[in-house]
């Protein structure tokens, strides 16, 4: 086969939500590890609901702000203002996984094509990209907000193929969002699982083609 189109997630993938609360721990407090997961878990349920019930597109920016509001009030109480402000700007500069360049470089210096297709809205993914200063790596950015609809909808994951005019089987796609992975092994996609946690395997029918621990193997991966 020839090489592979390398399409990956962003948020959980290449940068770790849960850097954003850890920058601010101290000042939340013992609550904060259940605020970042709670912040994380509201953020997708409310993906899936408004995509599932059809309801008006809002964009993950402001979905993300929600989700922070309704994690807060379930853990620590109200933020202060000052400290939401600053949660929600860490969001836009998440750290970056150190296997994430690395492993970018290896695919690109092999003259493969990178994109990244999240969905996040196109602003929150052109500052995290800067951020990480991973400008220039990715030949496109694909946001579902081009199809005003949340991963899983298929359309979302079309929007690759669409984009490099290739099929599914083309793709290599690789999130550590297991849900994410179902939904582009459904796709058609080489769907590459990137388990860092060794968390338990689920979606039996819809299984990655690959579960690596951690991007720094995809390089190793034959095309
Ligand atoms: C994304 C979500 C899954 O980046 O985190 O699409």
């Amino acid at each position: 086969m020839a090489m592979p189109v390398y399409v990956f997630d962003a948020y959980g993938t290449l940068f770790d939500v849960h850097a954003a609360v850890a920058q601010h721990a101290d000042e939340i407090g013992p609550q904060s590890a259940r605020l970042s997961e709670l912040w994380r878990t509201k953020q997708l349920e409310y993906t899936w609901v408004r995509s599932l019930a059809g309801a008006p597109y809002v964009d993950f920016r402001e979905l993300t702000a929600q989700a922070l509001d309704t994690a807060a009030a379930s853990s620590t109480g109200p933020l202060a203002p000052a400290l939401r402000a600053n949660l929600l700007g860490a969001y836009d500069r998440l750290d970056a996984y150190p296997d994430a360049r690395p492993a970018l470089e290896a695919l690109k210096a092999r003259g493969a094509k990178l994109a990244i297709l999240s969905n996040g809205s196109p602003d929150m993914l052109a500052s995290a990209i800067g951020a990480a200063g991973f400008e220039g790596l990715f030949d496109a950015v694909l946001s579902v907000d081009a199809r005003k609809i949340f991963k899983t909808a298929r359309s979302v994951y079309t929007l690759a193929t669409d984009r490099f005019a290739v099929a599914p089987a083309s793709i290599s796609f690789q999130s550590s969002n297991r849900w994410d992975v179902a939904a582009a092994s459904l796709a058609g996609f080489r769907a590459v699982w990137i388990n860092r946690g060794a968390l338990p395997d689920e979606y039996p029918d819809m299984a990655p083609a690959v579960i690596l621990r951690g991007l720094d193997e995809l390089p190793r991966l034959p095309d």
